[in-house]
């Protein structure tokens, strides 16, 4: 059984990455986020708005939870916040689970992010100064969990299928 987890902030590309690797791989690829949207039938900005982040999550926290459970194989890319929550780093250190941090730098993530801002509730409406640094003081705050994935890629400067190689 072969579970790949892909750990990484907003933006660094962790679905393109991991529907790329899971067709290399012949596995399927599942999304976080998509199984919290299809489960609950709202977007996450819906969640955000309506419920809270600490509804979501818990949310988010037991749907990994009930998906690493299952005695199957899948390439699984995790939301930016998902292993700095509930306890997840840890459910990410079980024997059969790869997690891998898609690293990326700042400039690399506001260049990114500042086009589709409006999609992700933690980072709507920021300017660009005000993105880059919230993303420095987020990333600080959330590198001890990222860097405590079994496997690190740098995403910088790569095609996907380089990547997905390494
Ligand atoms: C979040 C990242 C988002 C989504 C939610 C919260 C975060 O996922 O889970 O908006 O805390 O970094 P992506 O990393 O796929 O954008």
């Amino acid at each position: 059984m072969c579970k790949i987890v892909l750990v990484g902030y907003m933006g660094a590309g962790k679905s393109s990455i991991g529907k790329t690797l899971a067709q290399k791989l012949k596995l399927d690829f599942l999304d976080l986020d998509d199984l919290i949207v299809e489960q609950t039938g709202k977007t996450i900005r819906e969640i955000f708005e309506k419920e809270g982040e600490i509804y979501f999550r818990k949310l988010e926290h037991t749907i990994l939870k009930a998906q690493l459970l299952k005695k199957e194989s899948f390439v699984l890319s995790l939301g930016g916040g998902t292993p700095c929550y509930a306890g997840n780093h840890l459910l990410l250190q079980e024997d059969n689970v790869l997690s891998i941090y898609l690293k990326a730098s700042i400039q690399l993530l506001v260049d990114r992010l500042i086009v589709e801002s409006h999609k992700r509730p933690l980072i709507a409406n920021l300017k660009k100064e005000e993105m880059i640094e919230f993303i420095a003081k987020h990333l600080f705050d959330r590198n001890y969990y990222y860097n405590s994935c079994k496997k690190i890629v740098s995403v910088d400067n790569k095609t996907i299928d380089e990547i997905c190689e390494e």
